[in-house]
């Protein structure tokens, strides 16, 4: 990284723009430190689904950034977000990833903190003597904060509340989740953790591009247009997707946003094909009638949304991704399959869900990782400095939309360059974030 200039009033004004991006951005450690302090530090991430912890007492260990972190829900169904680390000497105090507990024990030397953070027990405490004020040794708080079950936290605490901070990607959270409408989602099914040796933004880079799905996965799409036919599983990739009607659009903060939806005549019939599927479709049609076993069976298909909300959240198809950066060089994306729960949607809808949500993940995902490690190999080289990120900027085909949010067609890298905006105005904040 070069040092700033007199001239320049941030490190990164030479090395982000809207056209290029430096490598190194990529590539330099001390950019990872301070990025997985200030950035995931200094907005709201997202940290876990209400419906993960559903009972009072229940918990997931979860991170902000590389902070461990606990979320619980306490016994009066208040949700809280801890940092999971001893005030006695640092160890981590919870060292299960879920669970229904009261309190969290060290195992080092067994102070012991309720579920709201609260330091309860010390052992020996007299050996502190008479100053010792166990009010001032919880554990270190979050402020966290909900959007219709969606939980995020942040050490910010002069961002606005989450909702505003969201801005229209709530608009597209309701849309995501209201496809069956009074359906309460539940995201807890296990995980599909797969690990990319590359870094984190190649990731968020990745989810809005709607340039690469043709090229990248152009063996799984031929592959399913000769065994399936025409017109099965996101074949509308393939092409000139300009000439398309799928776009891509800017919805401030960072968050960002891909949609194939105008694509999409039948959700069920272009759903990639999943095991079982006639039989529990059968099913399906035995229980509805023709208008409501349609709509349901379209639920059970990728909702054509690919919805990036900054900086770790992916909420693509039916499913949701997280990228959980771990070094530089070394990110893990979970994905998280989901199910609605509704009274009047048949059981075999969820079970079909499940069985799609684990085609992309095993048959798509892996042609993207291949290409994220790729890059990173290809960004450690010195003397190749800068990647281009100014697909669409000068071809006068973006416009606002009635959100007054910039769109463009499906390949402008306009989400990339909405990513780098936000990203840079993290790193450069000098907002003091502090845990409460
Ligand atoms: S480090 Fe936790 S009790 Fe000592
Ligand atoms: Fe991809």
């Amino acid at each position: 990284m070069t040092n700033t200039t007199e001239t320049s009033v941030s490190p990164f004004d030479e090395l982000v723009t809207d056209l290029r991006v430096h490598r190194t951005m990529y590539t330099d450690p001390q950019i990872f430190v301070t990025e997985m302090n200030r950035v995931y530090g200094g907005t709201w991430t997202y940290l876990a689904h209400e419906s993960e912890i559903p009972e009072p007492n229940d918990f997931v260990r979860r991170k902000l950034g590389l902070r461990p972190i606990i979320v619980t829900r306490d016994r009066n169904g208040e949700i809280h977000g801890l940092i999971n680390r001893c005030t006695h000497r640092g160890a981590t105090v919870c060292r299960t990833d879920s669970g229904n507990a009261r309190s969290f024990m060290c195992p080092y030397h067994n102070w012991t903190f309720n579920n709201t953070g609260k330091l309860t027990g010390v052992p020996m405490h007299k050996g502190y003597g008479a100053s010792f004020n166990r009010d001032e040794l919880g554990l270190g708080r979050l402020r966290v904060d909900s959007y219709r079950g969606f939980i995020f936290g942040t050490l910010n605490q002069e961002i606005s509340d989450l909702a505003t901070h969201l801005g229209s990607v709530t608009d597209y959270i309701d849309q995501w989740l209201d496809r069956w409408p009074g359906a309460e989602l539940v995201v807890r099914h296990g995980e599909t953790r797969l690990n990319c040796k590359g870094n984190w933004k190649l990731i968020y880079d990745n989810s809005a591009d709607g340039y690469h799905p043709g090229f990248s996965h152009a063996s799984l799409l031929r592959m399913r247009k000769e065994r399936y036919g025409v017109g099965v599983d996101m074949q509308w990739a393939l092409g000139d997707t300009d000439a398309g009607k799928q776009t891509v659009t800017d919805l401030g903060n960072g968050n960002t946003f891909l949609d194939q939806r105008a694509e999409i005549d039948s959700y069920w019939d272009s759903a990639a094909p999943m095991p079982g599927q006639n039989p529990y479709a059968n099913a399906v049609r035995a229980k509805l009638d023709d208008a409501a076993a349609k709509a349901a069976l379209d639920v059970v298909v990728g909702s054509g949304m690919n919805l990036n909300i900054f900086p770790n959240l992916l909420i693509i198809g039916n499913q949701i991704q997280v990228i959980e950066p771990l070094a530089v060089a070394d990110t893990d994306i979970v994905w998280y399959s989901t199910s609605l729960r509704a009274p009047d949607l048949p059981d075999e809808i969820n079970s079909l869900r499940v069985r799609l949500q684990e085609d992309f993940p095993a048959f798509g995902e892996p042609d993207d990782l291949a290409n994220f490690e790729e890059c990173q190999v290809g960004l450690g080289i010195e003397e190749m400095e800068w990647v281009v990120t100014n697909r669409h900027i000068d071809t006068d085909t973006e416009t606002l939309d009635a959100n007054g949010n910039l769109t463009g067609l499906i390949t402008d890298e306009l989400p990339i360059r909405a990513f780098w905006r936000y990203w840079k105005k993290l790193m450069t904040s000098d907002t003091k974030l502090v845990a409460r």
